[in-house]
């Protein structure tokens, strides 16, 4: 097999198998925030990812995508239920995400994660090229670093992780918290999104296995004698701004802009956007525009809430209850307030492609990121690069990562309804000398930290260390 200078290895290829019109096999990029993201940067480098195809037992062999060596790792039904749907989401997931829903601890899950997690390890070890490097990402691998690097000693291994490093209160729950921290310190780079994931991160292995921290680095020890130092900190993600500039001028998408608003009819328009999660916050935000328009501080011909939730990891029973309520909300909310005229909340329960998602964030006057705990959410990054006029306002959740660099937001806090539902009320009054101020500030920030100097920032300090390893 050919082998690359730097793999990345994630739960996920960054293409989706479809089926083509003679009922043929074709692969699709898929429009996930993680491939987005490292879309660029890996553009750019000429590299493999490892990754799973995005169906169960499908075996395929390594092939080309846009210059990209796809590498594909095999997962049976088995090993989606129980690393994939169990560990990965029913326990890490919410364990990470301050306990928002409750994590199970079952041992039948964390061995199916340990084989495969190896499985990952081996097929990376087989796709980098000597002295090559590794960038492993997020949580559904946290042990791959550790077994890489007993694989491939001669390579550099770098980690990001996507979403929350809990406090150590948390962490210190999970009955295999020692084998999770020495997997990740596998790594010569453990990135996080916030500086105080990087904090807690640090925090966990003083606890748990006392090896000392100094500024953002760790020392592990070896087992002959002296130590490895490991950088853990924070390079909050971005996204690639000028290219949802791009479409944000696209003839197409202003015109389907327009005809959005003109369709929805009402004054204003809200809009959220997320995966359909319970750590998004769909229902406290549900619950604040209802009351709004219980207590008529709004009607829906002010505003309408568009509320897109796309489907996500159907298989998970708290998902699956999420939907649930979810629908009877909006059903409640609509039935109470809707007219034949106007409809209070559109609901829609479907991916789009990025250019309908841009048309989308064009038309909205209001975007409401009101996470309960989010990684970073790149969708509120999203909003502000598309509003190249500098109008529109976002509501952000501080408890989101991308309130530590999105601080002319409207920050709330999404537990408390009441604050959340003056703050609504505030950004559609907000006069527009007001929005312009801060969404300048707001996009001067990420028009300047895009996804490009996000994998440089990273990619540098795993070459630092790289340096160092090759020639001591
Ligand atoms: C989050 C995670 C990613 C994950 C994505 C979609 O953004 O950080 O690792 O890929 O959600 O979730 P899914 O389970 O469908 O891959």
């Amino acid at each position: 097999m050919p082998t690359a200078d730097l793999v990345v290895v994630a739960n996920r290829l960054p293409v989706d198998r479809v089926e083509g019109p003679d009922g043929e096999h074709l692969w699709r990029r898929s429009p996930g925030g993680l491939v987005t993201a490292l879309e660029q940067v890996m553009h750019n480098l000429d590299g493999a990812w490892v990754g799973w195809g995005g169906k169960a037992d499908l075996e395929v062999e390594p092939f080309e995508f846009d210059g990209t060596l796809l590498v594909p790792v095999k997962l049976s039904p088995a090993d989606l239920r129980d690393y994939y749907e169990g560990f990965s989401n029913g326990t890490i997931w919410p364990l990470y995400h301050d306990v928002i829903a409750a994590p199970e601890f079952k041992r039948s899950w964390w061995d199916a994660y340990v084989r495969v997690n190896r499985r990952f390890a081996e097929a990376a070890a087989g796709a980098v090229a000597e002295n090559g490097v590794v960038w492993v990402q997020d949580y559904q691998l946290q042990l791959v670093p550790q077994m890489l690097r007993e694989l491939r000693p001669d390579i550099t291994i770098g980690y990001f992780h996507h979403i929350p490093f809990p406090a150590y209160a948390l962490f210190a729950q999970l009955p295999w918290r020692r084998q999770v921290l020495e997997g990740l310190l596998g790594a010569d780079v453990v990135g996080f999104q916030r500086a105080a994931d990087a904090g807690n991160f640090q925090r966990s292995i003083r606890r748990l296995l006392s090896y000392p921290t100094k500024g953002d680095t760790v020392q592990v020890p070896l087992i002959d004698d002296g130590s490895r130092t490991v950088i853990a900190k924070h390079y909050p993600i971005s996204i690639d701004a000028q290219k949802f500039i791009e479409l944000a001028k696209h003839p197409d998408v202003v015109a389907r802009a327009k005809e959005i608003r003109e369709q929805v009819g009402s004054e204003k328009l809200l809009l959220g956007v997320d995966r359909l999660d319970y750590t998004k916050g769909i229902r406290h935000r549900l619950k604040a525009y209802g009351e709004l328009l219980h207590d008529e501080r709004l009607t829906p011909e002010q505003a309408t809430l568009v509320q897109v939730a796309s489907p996500s990891r159907p298989g998970v029973e708290a998902y699956q209850d999420l939907r649930d309520e979810i629908e009877m909300m909006v059903a409640r909310i609509n039935g109470d307030y809707s007219s034949v005229e106007n409809t209070a909340i559109r609901y829609l329960h479907q991916g789009y492609p990025r250019e309908e998602m841009v048309a989308l964030y064009l038309a909205a006057d209001v975007m409401l990121v009101t996470a309960l705990r989010d990684g970073m959410n790149l969708v509120a990054k999203e909003y502000v690069a598309v509003r190249t006029d500098s109008t529109g306002v976002l509501v952000l959740s501080e408890f989101a990562g991308a309130a530590d660099e999105l601080g002319s937001a409207l920050l709330v806090n999404p537990h408390d309804i009441d604050g959340m539902k003056d703050t609504i009320i505030r950004a559609l009054q907000m006069p527009e000398a007001e929005q312009a101020r801060r969404m300048r500030t707001m996009r001067r920030k990420v028009l300047d930290k895009d996804v490009e100097k996000w994998g440089r920032a990273f990619l540098d300090d795993v070459e630092r260390l790289r340096g160092k390893r090759l020639a001591p």
